[in-house]
């Protein structure tokens, strides 16, 4: 089975950006094969790393729901609804790319839920990590799309608020039953002017560890210039801070 990886946190912390330099990590040292999820309707995961998104996951049930697909004579819609799943699978070196999209319009979804969720199992079942970007509502997680988690990465910048939406995410989860074996708290463009005044709020996450990433100049530019995630220096202080987190966190 799959180590399933998912990053969530308050909107434009940094989720993204955490996401795809544990994707980069990953696929830099060979633990590969890794599928990242884009579970953001807003979401640029893929994109980071230089890909096309034609089609989403979204789409596809979207058009199953709306269109009512004259599905073949000795076809079954489950079989129907996995072709055209997978054909949604953006294929890269080391790692590939499903985008969950969103939702387009009313319509019962129940069904295709269902299938998705075990299009999802199925298909996660061949790599060796997952990575899941998730909006700050956790959506999918909450729709039991992911059965478990081994490794929840929160990520807050050092705000109150920030903090506050990492520990109501902690605690949707554990209301959904949703097994997480190790939870880590990211603070990301940490300043340490402010430690002290959050120590307590921090704590109340009930996080196995805490990570620092730096505000780190060459990150903020990825988003102006365009730079694919893989071709980042491994020197840059944010970079460095995530490598050395998953040296700690997978060894
Ligand atoms: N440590 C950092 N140092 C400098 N810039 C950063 C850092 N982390 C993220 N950024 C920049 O901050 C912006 C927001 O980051 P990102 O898109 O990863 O946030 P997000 O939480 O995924 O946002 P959203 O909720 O909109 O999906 C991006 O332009 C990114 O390049
Ligand atoms: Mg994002």
């Amino acid at each position: 089975m799959a180590f399933t990886i998912a990053v969530a946190g308050k909107g434009g912390t940094g989720k993204t950006t955490i996401a795809s330099l544990v994707v980069r990590y990953l696929v830099s040292r060979g633990m590969t094969p890794v599928l990242g999820v884009d579970a953001d309707p807003n979401s640029n995961l893929a994109e980071a790393f230089d890909t096309r998104v034609t089609r989403t996951i979204g789409d596809v049930l979207g058009d199953f729901v709306k269109k009512k697909p004259d599905i073949p004579p000795g076809m079954t819609k489950e079989s129907y609804l996995e072709v055209h799943l997978n054909s949604v699978v953006i294929e890269g070196k080391g790692m590939d790319f499903i985008v969950m999209g969103r939702k387009h319009g009313p319509g019962c979804y129940c069904y295709p839920n269902v299938l998705l969720k075990n299009f999802v199992d199925k298909l996660a079942s061949n790599y060796r990590y997952v990575v899941m970007d998730n909006e700050a509502g956790m959506e999918h997680v909450s729709r039991k799309n992911v059965e478990h988690i081994d490794l929840l990465l929160l990520v807050s910048d050092h705000t109150a608020r920030g903090l506050r939406a990492a520990l109501r995410i902690n605690t949707i989860l554990d209301e959904m039953g949703t097994p997480v074996k190790n939870k880590a708290l990211v603070i990301n463009r940490f300043d340490e002017t402010n430690e002290r005044a959050l120590r307590d709020d921090v704590r109340k996450i009930g996080v196995d560890s805490v990570f620092k990433a730096p505000f780190d100049e060459v990150l903020g530019r990825i988003d102006v210039d365009n730079t694919p995630v893989m071709s980042l220096e491994d020197g840059s202080p944010a970079v460095t801070v995530v490598n050395a987190m998953f040296d700690e966190l997978l060894k």
